[in-house]
């Protein structure tokens, strides 16, 4: 079995039985497509990056590992790569921006037909994430904090469905905020000193931005 790092063992560890047709979109390397494609024996997996290297990377692992037959690899950008024959219904977006990954998801709805989960571990933004997710009929079930290598990394589990969020849950997690586990802590602690900084420096010019900074800090201050 192939080795994963703490962040992509957080990722997979989201998959299960019920899951049928899955894609790995930005696979790079594809070692979780990998590791997924061994664990679950009956699950069909697309691995697909925008990037010829990256895909050559990954079809020499597939190779390397002997699932040519349980991984199909395609070249291009995000949901773009996917057929309607595919049925997909779970994907997985890792290691991307929350705008790209927004972006792609939003772009292709007509793809996200027969999909009922979507699996994120993105660190820029992750209020925008989880606003613009849940806003295309998708609640988040489940989250989680993972720390590798010093960095705390979020993952995210959206489901098909809708629910009513309030901006603080957007913000920190809706799950996480219930969790309050040590590395929530952490990591909002470090958010809060770096929110304080940027206060502390930014221009007056900046006022709604600086207004959008001191509401996250008054609600970082209250839970933390
Ligand atoms: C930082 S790597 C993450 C790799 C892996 N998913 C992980 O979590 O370790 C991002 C990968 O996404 C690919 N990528 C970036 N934008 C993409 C897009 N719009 N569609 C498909 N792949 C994309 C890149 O080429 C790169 O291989």
């Amino acid at each position: 079995m192939n080795r994963l790092s703490c962040r992509l063992a957080a990722v997979a560890s989201f998959i299960d039985n019920n899951d049928k047709v899955m894609i790995d979109i930005g696979c790079d390397h594809a070692l979780l497509s990998i590791f997924l494609a061994k664990r679950y024996p009956n699950l069909k997996v697309i691995a697909s990056d925008i990037n010829k290297n990256a895909l050559q990377g990954a079809i020499n692992n597939i190779k390397k590992n002997n699932l040519e037959v349980r991984i199909e690899t395609r070249l291009g950008k995000g949901l773009d790569v996917l057929k309607e024959e595919d049925k997909i219904d779970t994907i997985i977006i890792s290691g991307m921006g929350a705008n790209t990954i927004v972006g792609m998801l939003k772009y292709s709805r007509n793809k996200l037909i027969n999909v009922n989960k979507i699996i994120v571990q993105s660190n820029t933004d992750l209020y925008f994430l989880r606003k613009n997710i849940t806003s295309i009929n998708y609640y988040i079930a489940d989250e989680l904090l993972v720390k590798d290598n010093g960095i705390i990394y979020t993952v995210i589990v959206f489901k098909k469905g809708k629910k009513r969020y309030a901006y603080k849950q957007l913000y920190l997690g809706p799950v996480l905020l219930e969790k309050k586990d040590t590395l929530f802590k952490e990591k909002y602690r470090k958010d809060l000193n770096t929110l304080k900084m940027i206060v502390k420096n930014i221009d007056e010019g900046h006022y709604w931005y600086k207004l959008k900074l001191k509401k996250n800090i008054r609600i970082l201050e209250k839970i933390i």
